[in-house]
């Protein structure tokens, strides 16, 4: 039976065995899906000997996703934009077929929570500029977003994406990132803040306007302050649990031979 699993250091706290399991129980699939705690030592040659275990491929999670891209033999296009990889495909000659669905599933989670959002409504802004913030510029640039303000409280880093994304890009310093909302029909956080266990989300949402479409890639707690401010002003919002559950799709089409949905069973299978 075919097999894959997420490979990660820590692993534990992942999702996505449930999130697999789920969806290889509801389809009925003979298939396997684990947790597989490697370090950065062990990486090259994990990957190399799963295929011989039966291994189809593999979810990558922290902190491998970018130095898995040495590994691989072939990197998609998407991949190599976002500077990481979260889904890898073993071929049947051994090559290893390195890809990144985390863009995809931000835009899916997105266009399912909100149908009605429109990516070229205006300017998205987006709290953040870490791996997460990477494949989320990706994902919108892609859908045709017009323009992009970035704030992150170590500068550095968004000007850096911009260096790297190009024109589309505004950075906005973080002490005045809540004048980013003033035009943006698009609002996410990318940062930590507000995940339980960390600092809260503490920028004023004052400027945000009511028809903005409002996302936060935390997901534990699922209604965030961030959300809780976004909907209190009459904003369509987006919690980050479907992003996670979207970027897992392509991978298990790949691998177990059937497109899986994300509905309401596939949140309760994995919370
Ligand atoms: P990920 O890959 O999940 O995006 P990351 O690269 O560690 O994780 O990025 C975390 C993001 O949360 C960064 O934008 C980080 O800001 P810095 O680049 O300044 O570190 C942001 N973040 C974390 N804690 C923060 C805090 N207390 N205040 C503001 N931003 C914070």
């Amino acid at each position: 039976i075919p097999r894959a699993a997420v490979i990660g250091d820590p692993i534990s706290h992942s999702l996505s065995p449930k999130l697999h399991g789920h969806w290889l129980r509801r389809y009925g699939l003979a298939g396997e899906y684990t947790a597989l705690h490697v370090n950065k030592d062990d990486l090259q040659q994990t990957l190399r000997d799963l295929p011989g275990q039966g291994f189809v491929g593999a979810n990558i999670t922290l902190p491998h996703k970018v130095r898995v891209l040495d590994y691989a033999d072939h990197v998609s296009d998407r991949a190599t934009l976002i500077g990481a990889a979260n889904t890898l495909i073993f071929k049947e000659d051994g090559g290893i077929y390195a890809d990144n669905t985390d863009g995809y599933g931000f835009i899916a989670n997105l266009r399912q929570g909100a149908p009605d959002w429109d990516p070229k409504a205006g300017p998205a802004a987006i709290f953040g500029a870490g791996g997460a913030a990477r494949a989320i510029i990706v994902g919108l640039a892609d859908a045709g977003v017009p323009e992009i303000f970035l704030s992150n409280r170590t500068r550095l880093k968004a000007d850096g994406l911009k260096a790297e994304f190009g024109a589309r890009i505004k950075v906005v310093d973080w002490v005045k990132a809540g004048a980013m909302l003033a035009n943006a029909t698009t609002v996410i956080n990318s940062t930590s803040l507000g995940m339980t266990g960390a600092q809260d989300f503490k920028v004023s949402l004052e400027a945000l306007r009511p028809d903005a479409v409002v996302t936060d890639i935390v997901y534990n707690p699922l209604q965030t302050e961030f959300l809780k401010q976004a909907a209190a002003k009459g904003c369509r919002t987006v919690d980050g649990l479907g992003m996670l559950l979207h970027q897992g799709v392509p991978g298990f089409e790949r691998w177990f031979g059937k497109r899986p949905e994300v509905d309401e069973e596939t949140r309760r299978a994995v919370l």
